[in-house]
């Protein structure tokens, strides 16, 4: 395939996979992350790295600049870089929300709002955004990201509208639960003795489910391949099998108040039906 991708966050976990897993397929691919360091691997499998923070517009162009003139147009974008925040929402300080945001919502805005002209100007092209099964559901003490991801989703559906007609397919590609750097957490935080518990149990949950029972992040890459290689893209793809389950049932089968119970009952937190 002679197209270009870019993956964005690829200096670990699923980026990391994705961008060897589109080289191995023939694809031109382009890794980027802020540790440029941390990808010098990539380049032995024939990948360009290149440095990019996508909270800063100054990185973005830099990088755009620097793909321009050494790789070519990017035809492919994945947006996967993305952060977690776990926490109280009522005590997690205002300003680590708007670093998630600028992190999960406001770098894929700027990224793909910067990739969009090529794409709509040679009528074809691909935007896929890594949301999660957290984008369609929702687990306590975790509001920022899912805020971030529901919001990717809203704004995949009207962007993949909206470029339709230019042949840009537009897409977001929903992990489930893999093993990855991102539950490499800090120590358990200090709040209020309303939430220490249940947010304690939920940062346990957290780490325990994604990196004893978290799947590998290739799986999340072959679905990011076949969302690039469908001659029509759907809205999501999801991996591996049971991110497939958990949204089949949430979709079709749990009624809010079920999916509550379920979750909180998981997590060990607190769920009274009644209030
Ligand atoms: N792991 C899971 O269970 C899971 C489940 C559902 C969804 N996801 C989503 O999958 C995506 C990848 O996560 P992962 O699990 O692979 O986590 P990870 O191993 O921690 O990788 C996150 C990547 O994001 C990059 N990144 C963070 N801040 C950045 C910034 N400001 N600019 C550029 N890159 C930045 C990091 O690179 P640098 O620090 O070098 O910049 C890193 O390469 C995320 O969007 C995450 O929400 C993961």
């Amino acid at each position: 395939m002679e197209k270009i991708a870019l993956v964005t966050g690829a200096s670990s976990g699923i980026g990391w996979s994705t961008a060897e897993y589109l080289v191995g397929k023939g694809i031109k691919t382009v890794a980027a992350a802020r540790r440029i360091e941390k990808m010098e691997q990539l380049k032995e499998y024939g990948i360009y790295t290149v440095k990019l923070d996508v909270t800063d517009t100054r990185s973005i162009d830099r990088c755009l600049d620097e793909i321009r003139q050494n790789v070519g147009e990017v035809d492919i974008l994945i947006n996967n870089a993305g952060v977690e925040l776990l926490g109280p929402f009522e005590l997690l300080p205002m300003e680590e929300g708007r670093r998630l945001l600028d992190v999960n919502l406001f770098g894929v805005l700027e990224m793909t709002r910067r990739c969009l002209p090529h794409m709509r100007e040679q009528r074809w092209g691909r935007v896929l955004n890594v949301t999660s099964i957290g984008g369609v559901g929702s687990m306590p003490y975790n509001t920022w990201y899912h805020l971030s991801k529901h919001a990717v989703e809203g704004y995949t559906r009207s962007l993949r509208q909206e470029m339709n007609p230019f042949g840009v397919g537009v897409a977001t590609v929903r992990p489930g639960s893999i093993n990855t750097a991102i539950w490499e957490m800090e120590e358990p935080r200090r709040w209020n003795s309303d939430y220490q518990e249940a947010a304690d149990k939920v940062v346990r949950y957290s780490k325990d489910q994604n990196v004893e029972l978290g799947k590998d992040p290739v799986l999340v890459a072959k679905a990011v391949f076949k969302a690039i290689t469908d001659k029509q893209t759907k809205l999501s793809y999801s991996a591996p099998l049971h991110a497939r389950v958990v949204l089949f049932l949430s979709k079709y089968l749990l009624t809010e108040s079920f999916a509550n119970r379920m979750v909180c009952s998981a997590v060990g937190v607190p769920f009274k039906p009644k209030n």
